[in-house]
């Protein structure tokens, strides 16, 4: 049994005060969840704030949007893993499709941070999918199956447990314009033979597989109800804290 897990990636939004707000409010409109993993995934500038906050909070995990692959040195601008572990981080989105088209992040790039992440105890979220030329052209499978085998290049079988895939189609972030549930849970099954393949089939059933792209209150139900989705990546439903709860009721939901 795959436990939901759903994650808002603030990207690059939300101060300190804005983000204790957020979980002022999110913890008031949800009460608790156990049902569903949630994550938050703010700025590294508000972590330790957060972390401090979300202390008496066990049930909002904290991740964070990005890594450098070594635990320190002269790497000006970078945050380690390391630094992320010792404030309590427990997730890490890797490969986000904004990482790898607007800072040139290639697939081994990507490969290298989560090898990083797995060492230094993080969990990483690893994100995929194909742009709309790729789909079009029938790309998708060649795509997909390409980024998760460089992805996961030298993860050990007893890592798997650890890892996180999130499949956002480039074409749905961002976009309001989401995969219908069934072209999602295609690529979900897609993704999880592929994961078989470089592990096995017992292994691959476990892990859990986010959708992502314009996830919202609307569609979340259906989303989540899918046999294959097991949670989602949320972009700009996730940075309102009264949309963010409805999809985690949504989510719950689902399970019923
Ligand atoms: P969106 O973003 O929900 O705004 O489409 C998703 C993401 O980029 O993770």
């Amino acid at each position: 049994m795959r436990k939901k897990i759903l994650a808002a990636n603030w990207k690059m939004n939300l101060t300190q005060d804005e983000a204790d707000a957020y979980v002022h409010s999110l913890v008031r409109e949800t009460g608790e969840t156990n049902d569903v993993e949630v994550v938050l995934i703010p700025a590294f500038t508000v972590i330790p704030a957060l972390a401090a906050r979300l202390n008496d909070t066990a049930w909002i995990r904290l991740g964070a949007q990005n890594m450098h692959w070594e635990k320190s040195g002269a790497y000006t601008g970078e945050i380690s893993g390391t630094m992320l572990r010792a404030l309590y981080v427990r997730y890490v989105i890797l490969g986000h499709s904004e990482r790898r088209n607007l800072f040139g992040e290639t697939n081994e790039i990507v490969n290298r941070k989560v090898k990083a992440a797995l060492e230094q105890g993080l969990r990483p979220i690893l994100c995929i999918g194909e742009s709309l030329q790729e789909r079009d052209l029938g790309h998708m499978n060649q795509v997909l199956e390409e980024q998760i085998r460089v992805g996961l290049k030298g993860v050990s079988l007893k890592e798997f447990h650890d890892l996180v895939i999130a499949y956002e189609p480039i074409w749905a972030i961002g976009t309001g314009k989401s995969a219908n549930p069934q072209q999602a849970q295609e690529a979900h099954v897609l993704i999880r033979s592929v994961l078989a393949q470089v592990s096995d089939s017992g292994i691959a059933e476990r892990v859990r597989i986010q959708y992502g792209g314009s996830v919202k209150p609307e569609n979340a139900q259906e989303l989540m109800s899918q046999k294959d989705i097991d949670g989602a990546l949320v972009g700009a439903a996730g940075l309102d804290p009264v949309t963010f709860s409805q999809i985690i009721r949504c989510t719950e939901a689902a399970l019923a």
